[in-house]
């Protein structure tokens, strides 16, 4: 049975797009159009530049916050990053980490994905941490191990009391690597079965805590394929990328969850 702890949670992953202008404008659309119901959560993760001020367009309505990418340091000599801190003082209550772009194009690694979890959950954010398989991992038939190792990574080496309150407070994200930006879906039962096996594998180390994580879906999520996606027992809610730059498509995939 489908814990009430795994409330539906619809993010957009605005990427590297959009002016500060450009950002409010989609965030008010989106709030102007966008009926979000009262058991499900939504986040929008737009470019740094913009959080403020999509922050305060945002006030008042039921879109939360989203970073894209941390730190894990507070703050210090890091040029270029961003500290938990600075996103929870600028509105975010989320934060992306371990997105298949950072680990394929900036060389994020497991060891880093844990450094940023555990620095945003000390701050009260939530983190949504990414894992996925690429291409060749599929066809090569290591989809689970490469699933398993990258949670485990995640996890980097908690047990008993402190690993159970570390998944309690994490949302986990499964995107296929050749489903993101391709238009190429993972079948709806595909999907399932990555997410049942993540969940068994938390349940298997970590008991029933496993039963209230979180497990979004992502890879070219659509307003056509949201619904079915949505509907397997062990997909909580969808990352969504390109089609949550249109405020009017995202509303319906936001629909979709109820
Ligand atoms: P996409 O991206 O929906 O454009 O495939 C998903 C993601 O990268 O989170």
């Amino acid at each position: 049975m489908t814990s009430p702890l795994r409330r539906p949670l619809i993010a957009g992953n605005w990427k590297m797009h959009r002016t500060v202008d450009g950002s409010v404008e989609l965030a008010r659309a989106l709030a102007d159009t966008a009926r979000v119901g009262p058991r499900t959560d939504v986040v929008v993760a737009p470019v740094f530049t913009a959080l403020h001020a999509v922050a305060k367009a945002l006030t008042g309505t039921a879109i939360g916050l989203a970073g894209q990418h941390c730190h894990w340091e507070d703050q210090g000599a890091f040029t270029g990053e961003i500290a938990p801190p600075m996103l929870k003082d600028v509105g975010c209550a989320w934060c992306l980490v371990g997105h298949s772009e950072r680990r394929q194009l900036f060389q994020e690694t497991d060891a880093m994905v844990h450094r940023k979890t555990v620095a945003l959950r000390r701050h009260g954010l939530r983190p949504i941490v990414c894992v996925g398989e690429t291409l060749a991992e599929r066809e090569s038939g290591v989809t689970f191990e490469v699933l398993r190792r990258q949670w485990e990574g995640a996890l980097g080496g908690l047990t008993g009391d402190d690993a159970r309150a570390f998944v309690g407070d994490v949302v986990l994200a499964y995107e296929p690597v050749w489903a993101i930006g391709t238009g190429r879906t993972a079948k709806a039962s595909d999907a399932q079965s990555a997410h049942a096996y993540l969940r068994d594998r938390i349940r298997n180390d970590l008991g029933e805590v496993a039963d209230g994580v979180r497990i979004l879906y992502g890879g070219s999520v659509k307003a056509d394929n949201a619904a079915e996606l949505l509907a397997q027992p062990d997909v909580d809610g969808l990352l969504v990328g390109g089609a949550s730059l249109d405020a009017a498509g995202f509303a319906r995939i936001i629909q979709a969850a109820g």
